[in-house]
């Protein structure tokens, strides 16, 4: 008998429900995404997220059901990602959870939203033959590279594991969205600006890579983004809030805006890298040498991140998981197939579950 996991996920700006099969196979991975709602304001304004979440996130569970095939009846447990997020729209979810575990019956189980990015990878679309992917060997090396998160975690299994490293200012799908203002390449920044560099060339010397000491796992993307910002507008005239530029991303051609990108691409994938070196390295000498690595988070999406992955992969014999495209950034999917695991471990929550602004996975 499978068992069928409905996910629902309401921690920021995209309403989302899936339903996970056996916390494997992808059965349906709705997603609304509230971004037209939120990009005039130029980030995400709580309240409209809280008010968008409780209009839309009927309909897509009910989409979300309809896509499985199957009716609620089938559904053998409700998970909801519980933190970290904004609260507002956290409770959207939360409620809605409890009020279907409750009027069906049926488990509930809260789910930590950042550990779920680093799940995303051992699920499967439904298409896909099962059999392709191999099981992860523990333990093993997880990067979260997300809009809210940047950290690597020792991963001892799918339900525990360690910060040993995280960013000390700007996460770095944050650095893409602010590197796409200061480009003037639009909203999603983070894609916007992968297609972008893929058009330039990188110079590996235009930008500093912030390693943070010869032995520091931990990540630093404020002096990056700078650096873009004066390559971009020039010197500032004055300091502060009264600081002037020169120019902005208008006077510069085509060409140099991908250039740029790319250069900025280049500074950020070669960091990440550096740090998972320094990481498989420091965990070898501490006896923890990982079998494998786990990457996940919206940054996952990246053509050259996943492209040095691979290649890393290939030259040290350590398998590297990724998730498929659609389910790197926010998603209910996720969620789910997190909450199989907790289900089977026993890990159910009640009715009083609550919801909490930051990860447990600090
Ligand atoms: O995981 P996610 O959906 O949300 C959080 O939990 O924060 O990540 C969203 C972040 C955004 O900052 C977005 O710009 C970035 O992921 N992102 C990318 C790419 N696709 C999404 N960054 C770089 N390259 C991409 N292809
Ligand atoms: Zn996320």
């Amino acid at each position: 008998m499978s068992t069928h996991i409905l996910g629902l996920e309401t921690s920021c700006d995209e309403t989302a429900a899936s339903v996970v099969r056996d916390g494997r196979t992808i059965l349906s991975n709705v997603v609304s995404t509230q971004h037209d709602l939120h990009e005039r304001f130029g980030g995400v304004v709580p309240e409209i997220a809280s008010r968008a979440h409780l209009e839309r996130l009927l309909p897509v569970v009910r989409a979300a059901i309809a896509d499985a095939g199957i009716t609620l009846s089938d559904i053998d447990a409700i998970a909801v990602g519980n933190r970290p997020g904004l609260v507002g729209s956290l409770i959207v979810g939360a409620s809605a959870a409890k009020a279907l575990a409750w009027s069906l019956n049926k488990p509930l189980l809260g789910v930590d939203h950042v550990q779920a990015h680093l799940y995303a990878a051992s699920l499967y679309p439904q298409s896909e033959i099962q059999d392709l992917k191999s099981e992860i060997a523990y333990p093993a090396l997880g990067l979260v590279v997300s809009g809210g998160h940047t950290s690597l975690y020792a991963v001892r299994s799918t339900l525990s594991m360690r910060v040993i490293g995280r960013t000390i200012d700007d996460a770095v799908g944050e650095a893409y969205d602010k590197a796409a203002v200061i480009l003037g390449a639009g909203y999603p920044g983070g894609p916007n600006i992968d297609k972008l560099a893929r058009q330039g060339t990188a110079d590996p010397r235009k930008f500093p890579r912030s390693m943070l000491g010869k032995e520091s796992l931990d990540f630093s993307f404020s002096g990056l983004k700078t650096a873009l910002l004066y390559a971009v507008r020039g010197t500032p005239l004055g300091r502060g809030k009264d600081a002037r530029f020169e120019r902005d991303h208008t006077a510069l051609s085509e060409p140099e805006r991908a250039d740029l990108a790319a250069s900025f691409q280049h500074a950020v994938v070669a960091t990440l890298l550096k740090k998972i070196e320094r990481a498989m390295d420091q965990l070898g000498e501490t006896g923890e040498r990982p079998n494998a690595i786990i990457v996940g988070g919206g940054v996952s999406a990246n053509s050259l991140l996943r492209e040095r992955l691979y290649a890393y992969a290939d030259s040290t014999d350590t398998p590297v998981y990724l998730p498929d495209l659609a389910i790197c950034v926010d998603n209910a999917a996720m969620i789910a197939g997190l909450a199989h695991a907790k289900l089977q471990a026993g890990q159910t929550d009640d009715l009083t579950l609550p919801v909490i602004a930051t990860t447990a996975m600090h």
